[in-house]
C-alpha cells in the first residue's frame, strides 16, 4: 500500500457484522469474558480497546514500524518511553525542542535518576562530543527534527549510527513532518514519537500521542508501561485521530504550500528581521532536509523588530488565531517565549534563539491570500 492509501484504509476495511465502513467507537471500559480463563482478546480498555488498536496499527503502518502505542497526549507518549530507561541512564536531547518535553525531563525524570545533556543536535560535531563524553555510556539520544520552534534539522541516519555504536537508542519526535514527509525508523531510528494532537489528527479537536517502533525486545515492556500508568487514548479520541489521518496526505501538501507562501511573503516584509522555514533553498540544512525528508510542513517562525511589535501582531491577527498548538486546519500563531517554551530556562532559551521577538506561525489550510492579508494587516 502506498502512503495515501494507508492513510485512508490503514489495516481496516469494514466491520464484518454490519458492513460499517467507519471504525466503530467501542465506547466500553470493560468486555465480557466468554468463560473463566477465556478472552475475546479484549478485557479492559486500559489494556486494549478495539478502536485504539486500529489506530495503533494505522500509525505503525504509516511509520513502517511493527508496533504502535497510542496515548492520551504526546506528553503521555514521551513519559511512557522515558520509563523504559532505568535509573542511571544518560540521555542526550536536542536543546531546541518542545518546552513541555524539557519540563518533563528536567523537572520530573531527573528526580528519578535519569540525567539529561542538552545539545544543538543540528550540529553533528556537538552530538559526537556529547555522546563520547564522560565515563557513563549514553542510553538514548532524543531528537526533534525539524526542531520546535527554530526549524533546525538534525541528521537522523548520522545520529543513529553514532548512538548505536555506543550501545544506545535513537528516539525521533516526528510530530513536525509526520510519516507523510519523513520516516525516521527507515533511517535507523529505534523509536518514533508523535504528538498526534498536531498534524496527524489535524483539526485542533483532540489530543493524542504515539510511540512507534519495531523492537521485539522492548515491545512487552512498553505495553506493560502503557497498561500500568494508564495514560492510554480514549476510544472517541482514537476515532477522531483515525478520522484525521484519512486526509493527512492532502492536508500536508496544502500546509506545505501555505507555509511556503507565508514564509516567502514574510521574508520580504520590512518589519520582519528573519524567517525560519525549512523549505528555503538557503536554509542551513537544506541539503540534509532534502535527503531525509520528502517535503516541508506549514510551520514558519519569524523575528519582528521588538517585543512591542510581536505583541501587536498577536493582538491584531483576526483570521489567524492566537492559540497554543500547531498542525491543524486553522492557522494559529504562538509566542514561544511565554507559551510553548516558557518552561525552558532563559539562558538556554536565548541560546536556542527563542527571544521576545520570535513568533511561530502554523499555517492552516485556508486560502494563502487570506493568511497573508491577515499577516499584512497585523504587521501594518
Ligand atoms: C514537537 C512536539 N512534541 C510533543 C508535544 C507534546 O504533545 P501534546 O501536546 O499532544 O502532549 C508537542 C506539543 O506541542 C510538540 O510540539
Amino acid at each position: 500500500m502506498k502512503q495515501e492509501t494507508a492513510c485512508v484504509h490503514g489495516p481496516w476495511r469494514f466491520e464484518e457484522k454490519t458492513g460499517a465502513l467507519s471504525v466503530p467507537v467501542f465506547q466500553s471500559a470493560s468486555f465480557r469474558h466468554p468463560a473463566l480463563g477465556e478472552s475475546t482478546g479484549y478485557d479492559y480498555s486500559r489494556v486494549v480497546n478495539p478502536t485504539r488498536s486500529v489506530l495503533e496499527e494505522t500509525v505503525a503502518l504509516l511509520e513502517g514500524g511493527k508496533f504502535g502505542l497510542a496515548f492520551a497526549s504526546g506528553m503521555g507518549a514521551v513519559s511512557a518511553l522515558a520509563k523504559l530507561f532505568p535509573p542511571g541512564s544518560r540521555i542526550v536531547v536536542s536543546e531546541d525542542l518542545y518546552g513541555g518535553t524539557y519540563r518533563l525531563f528536567h523537572e520530573y525524570y531527573e528526580n528519578y535518576g535519569l540525567s539529561f545533556s542538552w545539545v544543538d543536535t543540528s550540529d553533528f560535531s556537538k552530538v559526537e562530543e556529547a555522546l563520547a563524553d564522560r565515563d557513563k555510556p549514553v542510553t538514548a539520544l532524543f531528537i526533534e527534527t525539524p526542531s520546535n520552534p527554530m526549524m533546525k534539522v538534525t541528521d537522523i541516519a548520522g545520529c543513529a549510527g553514532l548512538v548505536h555504536r555506543r550501545g544506545g537508542v535513537l528516539v525521533v519526535d516526528n510530530t513536525f513532518l509526520t510519516p507523510w514527509f519523513q520516516n525516521p525508523l527507515g533511517q535507523g531510528a529505534d523509536f518514533v514519537i508523535h504528538s498526534g494532537t498536531k498534524y496527524l489528527s489535524g483539526h485542533n479537536d483532540t489530543l493524542s500521542g504515539f510511540i512507534i517502533h519495531s523492537r521485539e525486545e522492548d515491545a512487552a515492556a512498553l505495553r506493560e508501561i502503557q497498561k500500568s500508568e494508564g495514560a492510554c487514548l480514549a476510544p472517541f479520541d482514537a476515532w477522531l485521530t483515525l478520522r484525521g489521518i484519512k486526509t493527512l496526505a492532502l492536508r500536508m501538501e496544502k500546509h506545505q504550500k501555505n507555509g511556503r507562501a507565508a514564509a516567502e511573503w514574510l521574508r520580504k516584509h520590512p518589519k520582519v528581521e528573519k524567517v525560519f522555514y525549512t523549505g528555503f533553498a538557503d536554509h542551513p540544512q537544506a541539503a540534509l532536509s532534502a535527503a531525509q525528508s520528502r517535503g516541508h510542513n506549514g510551520m514558519v517562525s519569524f523575528y519582528v523588530k521588538s517585543r512591542t511589535e510581536a505583541e501587536q501582531v498577536l493582538k491584531r491577527v483576526k483570521l489567524i488565531l492566537f492559540a497554543e498548538s500547531l498542525g491543524g486546519v486553522e492557522s494559529l500563531i504562538t509566542y514561544p517565549l511565554v507559551q510553548t517554551h516558557g518552561a525552558i530556562p532563559e539562558a538556554m532559551r536565548l541560546s536556542a534563539g527563542v527571544n521576545d521577538r520570535l513568533l511561530r506561525l502554523s499555517t492552516g489550510i485556508e486560502n494563502p491570500d487570506d493568511i497573508i492579508a491577515d499577516l499584512a494587516e497585523a504587521l501594518s
